[in-house]
């Protein structure tokens, strides 16, 4: 791991978690010596009173978990940025015009308003590439985001629309953290992240799965919401599908045309706790199922293997059916000859 991914990682998890193998704990250790220390070392000039900009690490500026309410002022130099864990509700025009150096911005857990940001507060932060916004207090996706961004994470605030221009031209945008907002209306503007990789839109308000998703996607993630149906030919717009989340819906059998799973690819598929009636049929390929706390009255062992031989079986490893209307007994004796991969059968 690079020093600076160990730095994230460590400015993330609680101190204690850290401190005993962690070199570079003394950066973010509050008590006694290290902070001592820290402040004696602290960079002249520049660096604002209430942060810390460690000397051998010069780019970074650390500014997290000291009750600010305004945005410090930013040195040029400054690549990695750490703000977490504050009361800072405003980000004005002005905040950050100094540092188009930005490489990393951490800003979750504070109070951030929508209607407190600057239309143009993150316009010059040409070089940014990870921005971490999740719990705060926005009600939508700050708008001039820098087109540069790979990771970006809005999760836990109350955004309830996505609208066309919110991820323009952010051809680069790989993650994509969404969830546990109050999303009810997503428009097509998803559809142009080519380079979209994960996207979790769970615990929001969809009624429907979103019409037109990027279509390289590995991880969709769509759980807790309000989900009845899945379009026809729906995993056909993906190449590269391999974790499908939907658990905690409202899905039918009815809502789910026949085939829909059985597509190569696929690794994992969770429709655990939603409504359905027969297990749905889903490819040979597939290697985790969930499927608890259904409706299920059958074990229909047709929808796993249609023809059963040498070569055809399923590779299904983990299968979920416990709090349904099965038992044990359901499972066919010939069962074993086409879930011969299953190490974990839950009924
Ligand atoms: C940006 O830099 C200019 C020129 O050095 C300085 O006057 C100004 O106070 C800086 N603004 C912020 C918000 O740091
Ligand atoms: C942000 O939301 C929290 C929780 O809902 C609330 O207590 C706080 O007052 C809000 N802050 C601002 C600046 O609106
Ligand atoms: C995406 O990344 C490439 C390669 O690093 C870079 O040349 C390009 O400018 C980036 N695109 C955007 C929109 O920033
Ligand atoms: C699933 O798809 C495969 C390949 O298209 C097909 O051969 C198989 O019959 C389908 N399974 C069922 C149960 O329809
Ligand atoms: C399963 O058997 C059918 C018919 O015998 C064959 O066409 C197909 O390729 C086999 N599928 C796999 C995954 O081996």
């Amino acid at each position: 791991m690079s020093p600076v991914s160990l730095l994230l990682l460590c400015s993330l998890l609680p101190c204690s978690l850290c401190h005993s193998q962690d070199p570079f704990s003394w950066l973010y250790g509050r008590s006694g010596q290290a902070l001592a220390a820290l402040q004696a070392d602290r960079t002249g000039g520049d660096c604002p009173e209430e942060c810390d900009c460690p000397p051998s690490y010069p780019v970074a500026m650390y500014c997290d978990g000291r009750g600010l309410t305004s945005m410090p002022s930013i040195p040029e130099r400054i690549k990695y940025l750490y703000l977490q864990n504050n009361q800072i509700s405003a980000v004005p025009d002005a905040a950050m015009v100094n540092a188009s150096n930005l490489v990393w911005l951490m800003m979750h857990h504070n109070q951030i308003r929508s209607d407190a940001i600057g239309k143009k507060a993150f316009l010059k932060l040409a070089k940014l590439d990870r921005l971490y916004l999740q719990h705060n207090n926005l009600t939508s996706v700050p708008s001039n985001l820098p087109r540069s961004l790979r990771d970006l994470r809005l999760h836990h605030n109350s955004i309830d629309k996505i609208t066309a221009a919110d991820f323009e031209g952010m051809d680069n945008l790989t993650v994509l953290y969404l969830h546990d907002n109050s999303i009810s209306e997503i428009s097509s503007s998803l559809k142009s992240l080519g380079s979209l990789t994960l996207l979790d839109i769970s615990g929001n308000k969809l009624k429907k799965i979103p019409e037109s998703l990027p279509a390289h996607l590995h991880q969709l993630y769509l759980e807790s919401n309000s989900i009845d149906s899945v379009p026809e030919g729906f995993l056909g717009g993906f190449s590269q599908l391999q974790y499908i989340r939907m658990a905690h819906n409202q899905l039918t059998d009815k809502g789910i045309p026949p085939n829909t799973f059985n597509v190569s690819g696929l690794v994992e598929l969770d429709l655990s706790f939603n409504r359905l009636e027969r297990i749905p049929i889903v490819s040979t390929t597939l290697q985790h199922l969930y499927l608890q706390a259904n409706s299920i009255k059958e074990f229909t062992l047709g929808s796993f293997c249609s023809i059963v031989d040498i070569s055809n079986f399923s590779r299904l490893r983990t299968l979920r059916l416990d709090g349904n209307e099965i038992g044990r007994q359901d499972i066919p004796s010939e069962s074993s000859q086409c879930l011969r991969q299953a190490f974990e059968i839950d009924i």
